[in-house]
């Protein structure tokens, strides 16, 4: 059966219905979710509880996977699975002030996930089983349209600069002591031009404050100031879809043009339990 596509933004994001998730998926069905996806950016499928290992399956139809380089937030059964969580290993709600709790409202700043990597990731698969009845709602903006919508002037201002990108610098964010040394060594510094040329040759603006530590040849002011006036324009009103979470709703999202971010909720009293898989990008950040 064809898949059936429905805009869910003028500017990102389609439902997709007739695909069952679960699996498995013919080739000409794969290639329709690739299609929609590059298209639209965010594909959205609803009503699809999968298991753990259907995710890991349905995701590396896209690419192989990532590992979360911090292994408090992996499953232990799947490893390619990331908990996007506020309940811990015992299942019960983080305290808002341990580390643990901190660290999982690193979602509520905008980003694009896993830039802290010399290759970030292509996208991601997100599958919603627990959700919140207050906030918790995930927020898209489309960063081609960001960027060629940008005021010229703006647009000099930016051309050839390049930032630093630190998956450190999340944690600091949160005031959150420096990680292992192991698993630091593995997520080095890297820097990422600011315009990325996507292979299609579309430029789209290349931004993630949850890891963008500054701008380099500024000084410590001029970048905290040209990132906070980037993060602005990127996310005005008009340029972002706002999703609102159903249990087993699962978002997939391209995260070369995409970026995100999630409406703060009341993390000290509701759960909010989502499985995350990372599709690995294939090609470096280029100008
Ligand atoms: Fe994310």
């Amino acid at each position: 059966m064809p898949i059936r596509l429905r805009k869910l933004h003028p500017l990102i994001g389609a439902e997709v219905t007739g695909v069952d998730l679960a699996g498995p998926l013919d080739q000409a069905t794969v290639e329709a979710v690739r299609n929609a996806w590059s298209r639209y950016g965010v594909l959205l499928f609803r009503r699809q509880p999968i298991t753990d290992e259907q995710q890991v399956a349905f995701s590396r139809h896209f690419g192989s996977l990532e590992i979360f380089p911090q292994a408090a937030n992996r499953s232990q059964a799947v490893p390619e699975i990331f908990r996007v969580t506020n309940v811990g290993d015992d299942n019960r709600i983080r305290p808002v002030d341990s580390p643990g709790g901190r660290y999982s409202t690193l979602i509520w700043v905008w980003h694009t996930d896993s830039s802290y990597r010399r290759v970030p990731s292509k996208g991601a698969v997100l599958h919603a089983i627990e959700v919140v009845s207050k906030g918790g709602d995930t927020l898209f903006a489309n960063m081609c349209h960001a960027y060629r919508q940008m005021p010229a002037e703006l647009k000099a201002r930016i051309a050839g600069l390049r930032a630093r990108h630190s998956f450190q610098y999340s944690r600091q964010l949160r005031q959150l002591p420096p990680m292992d040394p192991a698993e630091a060594a593995r997520v080095p510094p890297v820097d990422h031009p600011l315009v990325r040329r996507l292979r299609d040759g579309r430029l789209s603006l290349y931004v993630s404050a949850t890891y963008m530590e500054r701008i380099l040849g500024l000084s410590e002011g001029e970048s905290r100031k040209l990132i906070d006036e980037l993060m602005a324009w990127a996310t005005q009103d008009a340029f972002v879809f706002r999703h609102r979470w159903h249990p087993h709703d699962v978002l997939m999202w391209d995260n070369r043009w995409c970026i995100h971010v999630v409406t703060p909720f009341d993390h000290s009293a509701e759960r909010r339990v989502m499985h995350r898989t990372t599709i690995a990008g294939i090609e470096p950040v280029e100008g």
